[in-house]
């Protein structure tokens, strides 16, 4: 092969970089269209594809073949497209998702035309409008029958991983039109989904076969709607941004290329404790290529950026202190990706090494390297209810135990990304996923020095957030090198640097004391709670706030005081990770409320319904509960829900049940495999062991805490007669344009194709608070409803006046206003309140119901969703396997606003939680991230996958949209006691430890067989 030295460009916007390329050309079919391109040595094909030919539908999550996300086709077998080198598709057939709809409709293959590529490139940069007018012609018509049946499902969230799941699909049923789930599960056992709606993921697949097979359209999903129906809200309705998810059109930050744009690149610190003494930048600045490093001195305004506390440096600056390995140190911008990293890794920096601080315990004792200047003790957090003296002395029994939870990760399978726009007109523009746009907004004006109005956010689709997006990544960092080269820059996380940097759900110790009498009475519980909340603030204090709160549970007990330490250590910050805080706090009480269950010989299910929160109770807050407590219908739900389907009374569920079909085991040298660490054998045993755990939780909806919860909505009805809704609120997958659009449809009497969304833009949405603590529903639900209402206001007082009839007279009926006799569609009506000198639109900022600090007594909190799950593990005693083979999920929802959304949100909630149980845990060496690749943090895949079934429950509230509360967070926080529970029902170990150690259960297993046979 002759090898020659061409001038050639990596990317077309970087003319001058000098590279060796092989004569060899590469000529490769790409969805029906001929190529003949420059073979470049070391590129893959996810590469040429995403940056050649511009199919950014090819996403990249993780450029380590573990998340599948990048899953193409290649002579019709999928090929995970990040570590496929581009050369091997030379005379190779490709077919991405882009492609798959037309090579289903045509087949033709044709030559690229010359300058088809760089049409395929024609940026894109967009603001995030969600346009559903597309869905006025059948999907039929324009999609393939799978991309089609995972819009009809639901099975699209974020939609990050959907091509790769798609494309995997789609080779499947190339090789098999009738696959089972097994099959399928299978075939998609490498592909991750983040928002993990795999069970809807394997119905839209065996809709899609089914459809293929036999020509008949996707069947629909049985999905029910809400039992408070209205016009449009209540029913289950399409996302409006399905259809670009599905057929690769969908644009997230990475997917942008702007002309003249430079790379980025952060120099961590990389070691977690110490002072940095000192820094040379001058090898970096020198490297041809690189156009700007910056350092701390550079920064022209607050060094320090934070959500509520300022306390996390953009960069440290010599002599500053490093407080954990993913501090930044500077930054570079350079013409092209690899020169950025070729210079980050030619600073140098030198540090004087301190002590590490690894947990929160070890950081509150005397004596130890305090890790801020006003100490290691972020907060203390106490709540107090009754009097817990008074409540041990009534208490019959006592029981006491210590839970630990490690730190967990995100996950989210888009990694972050900022690209930074300097505007002629001195002005900034960050295109980013964010969950707080207008956070981000003050956070990088302050760094900048600049007034707020000068910075616009556009908030780009985001893949996947669970709260892990609420902090700045790379924003302000691009701002800083799109201002001093007043160029484009993007800076692109790599997964490594994800996960080293940003922000992570709190490791926690946590010790429960709890009094019941011998009915089962609780009357007392104590907890003290330790939160890792690492190197910087984040939402530390906001998240351990309601792991506190929530410390003993949904349960009406008299006596209740909780103390939490919310500790600074040099891990990685913690911050906010969907459940915020109560999942930690409810596996530690939910196991405690199992072992008070068996201490007192009660059922596990009666034991919840003798202490739940219901109507009138109050909490340990000193909150009464006036309205919309759905804890005690979900109990009976799911309890039945599980007698059904396992055949057994509720007295019965808690027991272990031995498989028939498991083989009994023979002594060791019988034949078998040695089945134990000690070369024993349990004769005439079955191996796998089945049973129920149960788990109850709840969480506050809105942000609490006497926080003023504010959201902003626009409504505008245009001269077509199309509307549309505006907020900065944040779309992440979890369905909030959906309930945006249905809800104005609802307002406004048309059908929801006729509303298109817009969201996270500073510039053109008005500000909808931050995406978290499940408030996005009730807040903006409402701010878009007020707003929708106010404009038919507006129009209701035109019309009456035009036509002279008492506002009581004009009726809003399927898209038309009626006037006594009289009509207009929106369209007239727009021109008609133009005409008028009237601006066809209306903005509400809506403001929730006052809430009480902490320990002022009153309302903490506006509203409470509910959640119970039930879930039947298997267990290998052999092994120590866990399989959870079913769950059953109920969620007060107060009102199921988009039925088909919630389901997907409930088997996402569910998923993450079994992750949380049995695989996930980022682990830390002593201040240094073990976890750093997607391979070493296991999410659950769909092999992992049980039955879900989800129930809702809806008791309203009073103030949410129709009566709507959140649910975002309350479907994952039962499931991991429910299954640490079952655990205990089926071989007798408590896990007091997560992720559930599976050896340690065999171990424990095959000692206390080997104590009973010695006794
Ligand atoms: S991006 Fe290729 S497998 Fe994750
Ligand atoms: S839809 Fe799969 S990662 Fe979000």
């Amino acid at each position: 092969m002759r090898i020659k030295k061409l001038r050639v460009p990596v990317s077309p916007w970087f003319k001058d970089f000098e590279v060796i390329l092989m004569t060899n050309k590469l000529s490769l079919t790409v969805n029906n269209i001929k190529h003949t391109l420059a073979s470049i040595p070391g590129e893959t094909l996810s590469s040429l594809l995403r940056e050649r030919l511009r199919l950014t539908g090819t996403k990249i999550g993780c450029d380590e073949a573990e998340c599948g996300a990048c899953t193409v086709l290649v002579d019709g077998e999928p090929v995970v497209s990040c570590i496929y080198p581009a050369e091997r598709a030379d005379g190779k057939t490709i077919v991405t998702i882009e492609g798959l709809a037309s090579i289903a409709l045509s087949g033709a293959t044709r030559q690229a035309s010359a300058d088809e590529a760089q049409a395929l490139g024609a940026t894109s940069a967009p603001s995030a409008s969600l346009d559903a007018s597309h869905l006025d012609s059948p999907l039929s018509a324009r999609l393939h029958p799978l991309q089609e049946a995972f819009v009809e499902h639901g099975a699209v969230q974020c939609g990050f991983c959907i091509p790769g799941q798609i494309m995997t699909a789609y080779a499947l049923l190339e090789r098999n039109p009738n696959p089972t789930k097994d099959e399928i599960r299978f075939a998609l056992k490498d592909t991750l989904c983040r928002c993990a709606g795999y069970p809807t993921i394997e119905n839209s697949i065996l809709a899609a076969a089914e459809s293929l097979r036999t020509g008949e359209p996707i069947r629909k999903p049985n999905i029910p709607d809400s039992i408070h129906v209205h016009k449009s809200v209540g029913h289950t309705h399409l996302r409006p941004d399905g259809i670009e998810k599905v057929n690769g059109k969908a644009i997230y930050t990475d997917d942008l290329v702007f002309d003249g744009m430079l790379y980025a690149k952060a120099k961590r610190a990389m070691i977690p404790h110490g002072f940095l003494t000192k820094l040379d930048i001058s090898k970096a600045k020198a490297l041809k290529g690189v156009v700007a490093v910056l350092t701390a001195e550079d920064i022209p305004g607050e060094h320090n950026h934070g959500l509520v506390i300022f306390d996390w440096p953009v960069m440290v600056g010599v002599g500053e202190r490093v407080r954990y390995v993913g501090d930044a140190l500077a930054i570079v911008a350079a013409e092209s990706q690899e020169i950025a990293e070729q210079a980050s890794a030619l600073i140098e920096a030198e540090f004087d090494l301190q002590p590490v601080i690894t947990n929160p315990v070890q950081a509150r004792q005397a004596q130890v390297p305090q890790i801020h200047e006003k100490g290691n003790l972020l907060k203390h957090i106490k709540v107090r209810k009754g009097d817990m003296e008074k409540g041990f002395a009534e208490a019959d029994v006592i029981l006491e135990h210590t839970f630990h939870t490690p730190i967990y990760d995100h996950a989210f399978i888009e990694p972050e990304c900022s690209i930074g726009m300097p505007l002629p007109d001195g002005r900034m523009e960050i295109y980013c996923g964010s969950q707080i746009p207008y956070q981000d907004r003050t956070q990088v004006a302050r760094a900048l020095g600049w007034e707020e109005s000068r910075v616009r956010i556009v908030g780009q689709l985001m893949g996947g957030g669970f709260g892990g997006k609420e902090d700045v990544m790379g924003q302000i960092h691009v701002a800083m090198l799109a201002h001093v080269t007043q160029r484009p820059v993007k800076l692109l996380f790599d997964r490594h640097e994800s996960l080293l940097v940003h922000p992570k759900r709190h490791a926690t110790q946590i010790r429960v004391k709890i009094g019941a009498k011998k009915n089962g009475r609780i009357v007392a519980c104590e907890s003290e709670l330790y939160g890792d909340t690492g190197a910087y603030a984040s939402l530390g204090e906001k998240v351990m706030t309601r792991a506190t709160t929530h410390s003993a549970g949904p349960y009406d007990i008299e006596h209740v005081r909780a103390d939490c330490y919310a500790m600074y250590t040099n891990n990685p910050p913690a911050g906010a990770f969907r459940g915020f805080g109560v999942t930690q706090s409810a596996f530690a009480v939910e196991s405690m409320m199992d072992m008070l269950a068996e201490k007192l010989n009660i059922e596990p299910v009666e034991l919840r319904r003798m202490n739940a929160l219901h109507v009138g109770s109050i909490t340990n807050t000193g909150q009464e509960l006036r309205e919309s407590v759905g804890l005690m219908e979900c109990i009976d739900k799911v309890s039945s829900a599980m007698c059904q389907v396992s055949g057994l009374p509720e007295k019965e569920l808690f027991k272990p049940r031995v498989v028939p079909s498991s083989p009994a085991l023979l002594p060791s040298g019988e034949g078998s495999e040695s089945p134990s660490p000690s070369g024993r054998g349990v004769r005439g045993e079955g191996h796998l062991v089945r049973a129920w755990g149960f788990a109850a939780g709840y969480k506050n909806t809105g942000l609490g805490g006497g926080a003023p919860d504010k959201s902003g909505a626009e409504v505008e009805v245009y001269d077509n007669g199309t509307f549309e809704v505006r907020s900065s609120s944040a779309e992440m997958g979890q369905g909030l344009v959906t309930v945006m659009q249905t809800i104005v449809a609802e307002e406004m009497a048309v059908q929801p194709n006729q509303v298109r969304v817009l969201v996270m833009d500073t510039d053109l949405t008005p500000n909808g608070g931050p995406t978290t603590a499940s408030r996005q529903t009730y807040v903006t639900g409402n701010a878009s409803r007020y707003a929708a209402k106010t404009l038919r206001d507006a129009i209701t007082s035109t019309m009456a006046e035009k036509y002279d009839v008492r506002p009581e007279q004009i009726r809003f009926e399927n898209g038309i206003v009626h006037a006594n006799g009289y009509s207009m569609t929106y369209a007239e009506v727009a021109k008609e309140m133009k005409a008028a000198g009237q601006q066809p639109r209306a903005l509400y900022e809506y403001e929730a119901p006052k809430t009480q600090p902490l320990g002022t007594g009153g309302d903490m909190h506006f509203a409470f969703s509910f959640g119970v799950q039930a879930a039947e593990v298997e267990i290998n005693k052999l092994t120590g396997e866990v399989r959870v083979l079913r769950v059953i999920s109920a969620n007060d929802v107060g009102m199921a606003v988009n039925p088909l959304g919630l389901q997907g949100q409930v088997e996402g909630g569910v998923m993450m939680g079994l992750g949380n149980a049995l695989t996930e845990e980022f682990i830390m060496d002593n201040g240094y991230v073990v976890t750093d690749h997607l391979a070493r943090y296991r999410i659950p895949g769909i092999m992992l996958t049980p039955e879900i079934t989800s129930i809702i429950v809806e008791h309203p509230t009073a103030e949410g949209p129709y009566g709507a509360k959140g649910v975002g967070e309350i479907c994952s926080i039962p499931t991991t006691p429910a299954i640490t529970n079952a655990i205990y029902n089926a071989v007798g170990v408590r896990i007091d430890k997560l992720p559930v150690d599976q050896e340690l259960i065999a171990r424990e297993i095959w000692e206390r067989k080997a104590y009973n046979s010695d006794h």
